[in-house]
């Protein structure tokens, strides 16, 4: 029996560092607004991971399920997704993060210059940001984990496809189903370039 949260007494803190991340992507939001007229982003999704989701993550990973485990083994516990509109308004927001005070970049992965052999892209960073209380490391003022992922909104509607999709299982016609896939998150990317090269072509009149 499991009672209470896995994330002990950081499940009431979790919401609040999600709450102030986003603040931050907001003002640069609000900057781009005055600027262009247009915001840097479509907009985002957020989530604390739940935690029977968690729990299932810890097993699968073999770790025991514990608050440790879940908020330092596993870094996706705090969730932030950026749907962009543009892919090169993707690099302008990694650079923004980058530079926010507290905040420390712990890996990155560019799955849109390398994407996955499925289709798959996005660009992912995980975070490590100041937290204004002891952390489960007894550091105060301490760190906590965010995984940010930054996509187009094509790229977005392939994930969230290919995602369903994956859920299916007794598919026939696999090898097909794959490559389909493969070829329609190309297809995707080349309309993202186009789309790239018009907004250009329009802001340089
Ligand atoms: P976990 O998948 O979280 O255990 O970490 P990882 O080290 O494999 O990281 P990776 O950056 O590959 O993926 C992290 C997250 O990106 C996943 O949880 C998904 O949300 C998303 N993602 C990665 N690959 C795919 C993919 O092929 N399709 C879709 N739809 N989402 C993906
Ligand atoms: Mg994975």
């Amino acid at each position: 029996m499991n009672t209470g949260s896995i994330y002990g007494t950081y499940e009431q803190l979790l919401p609040g560092v999600l709450e102030h991340f986003l603040g931050e992507l907001e003002k640069l939001n609000e900057q781009t607004k005055q600027l262009t007229g247009e915001g840097i982003y479509e907009h985002l999704h957020t989530r604390v991971k739940s935690d029977s989701s968690m729990r299932e993550k810890c097993d699968r990973r073999g770790l025991p399920q514990t608050a440790r485990s879940a908020l330092r083994d596993i870094m996706d516990a705090i969730g932030v997704r950026v749907i962009t509109r543009f892919i090169d308004d993707i690099m302008e927001i990694v650079e923004y993060i980058r530079g926010i005070q507290g905040v420390e970049v712990v890996t990155e992965k560019d799955y849109i210059r390398n994407a996955k052999p499925n289709g798959y892209r996005s660009y992912h960073m995980i975070l490590s940001v100041e937290v204004p209380w002891r952390d489960i490391d007894g550091e105060e003022p301490g760190r906590c984990f965010i995984e940010v992922q930054l996509r187009t909104l094509a790229m977005d509607s392939w994930a969230s496809l290919e995602h369903q999709l994956k859920y299916k299982k007794d598919i026939r016609n696999q090898k097909l189903i794959v490559s389909e896939l493969k070829r329609c998150a190309d297809e995707l990317a080349g309309c993202d370039l186009s789309m790239q090269t018009i907004r250009n072509l329009i802001r340089s009149e």
